[in-house]
C-alpha cells in the first residue's frame, strides 16, 4: 500500500473516489513532487473535497492545490493554499481566468465530468499551461468508450482518439513527405504518454534534438 492509499483507507478526510488502480499510476508520476515547496496542481472536479485533502496530505502543506468545479458549494472546501474556483471545464475563458490567477502548473489532473467535449476542451486549453517536468493526467477514459459520455469505440471525437492521434505528434519529427502538421507544439514539449485502463498521462518537458547515436565493439 503506497502513502496516498494509506491516507485514503486508514486516515480521517472527506468523502474522496477513485480507482483502486490508479494510487500506483499517480505514485509513480507524483512522487518526485512530495514537500517541494512551490508545486502546483490543478483538480479538475472537486466534488465533496476528498482529493483535495488526500493531495494536501500526500504534496505537503507548502503545495498550492488548486480545485476547479461546476457546483458551487465547493468553494467551501477553500482553506489557505487550498482554492477552489467555481467554472466549467468547457468553458475557455474560465479556465483562462485560472491560469491568469495562479500561473503555470506542475500536475493538471482532470477528473471532472468525464463528458468527451470536457475532456478536449479542457486539454486544448490547459495543456500549454503545464510545466516543464510536470504531467497533464486524464482519468475516466473509459468513458471514451460510453455514448452516455459521448464516446463510442474508434469514435473520432472521444478524449481517447485525440490522444490516439496525439501519438503521431509524438513522433511528429519522423514523419516524411510534407506533413509538417504532425511536428507542433505538443511534438516540441511531449516527452512522453503513458496509457492506462481509463488514465492517459502526458509528460511535459523540452524535447532535445533527436540523434542517432553507436558505441560498442
Ligand atoms: C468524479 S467527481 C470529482 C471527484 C473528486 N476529484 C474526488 O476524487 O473525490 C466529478 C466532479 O466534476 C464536477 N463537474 C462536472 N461537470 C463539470 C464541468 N463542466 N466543469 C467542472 N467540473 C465539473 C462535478 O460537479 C463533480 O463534482
Amino acid at each position: 500500500m503506497n502513502r496516498l492509499e494509506d491516507f485514503f483507507y486508514n486516515q480521517p478526510h472527506r468523502i474522496c473516489q477513485k480507482w483502486k488502480h490508479y494510487f500506483p499510476i499517480y505514485e509513480r508520476f507524483f512522487s518526485k513532487f512530495q514537500n517541494k515547496p512551490d508545486f502546483k496542481i490543478l483538480e479538475i472536479g472537486v466534488s465533496q473535497g476528498g482529493s483535495l485533502d488526500m493531495w494536501r496530505n500526500y504534496f505537503g502543506d507548502q503545495a498550492l492545490i488548486v480545485g476547479i468545479d461546476v457546483t458551487e458549494h465547493c468553494k467551501t472546501f477553500e482553506t489557505g493554499n487550498t482554492k477552489v474556483r467555481i467554472g466549467s471545464q468547457q468553458d475557455p475563458e474560465f479556465l483562462k481566468s485560472v491560469i491568469d490567477e495562479f500561473g503555470d502548473f506542475d500536475v493538471i489532473l482532470d477528473d471532472g465530468g468525464h463528458m468527451m467535449e470536457q475532456q478536449i476542451t479542457s486539454f486544448l486549453s490547459l495543456y500549454a499551461h503545464v510545466k516543464f517536468g510536470g504531467f497533464y493526467v486524464v482519468e475516466d477514459c473509459h468513458t471514451s468508450y460510453q455514448e452516455q459520455f459521448g464516446g463510442g469505440i474508434r469514435k473520432p471525437d472521444s478524449f481517447i482518439e485525440l490522444a490516439k492521434r496525439k501519438i503521431d505528434e509524438l513522433n511528429g519529427l519522423h514523419v516524411q513527405g510534407y506533413h509538417r502538421e504532425f511536428n507542433t507544439d505538443f511534438t516540441r514539449t511531449t516527452l512522453g504518454m503513458s496509457f492506462y485502463d481509463s488514465v492517459v498521462v502526458f509528460e511535459k518537458g523540452e524535447v532535445a534534438p533527436i540523434e542517432s547515436v553507436q558505441a560498442g565493439s
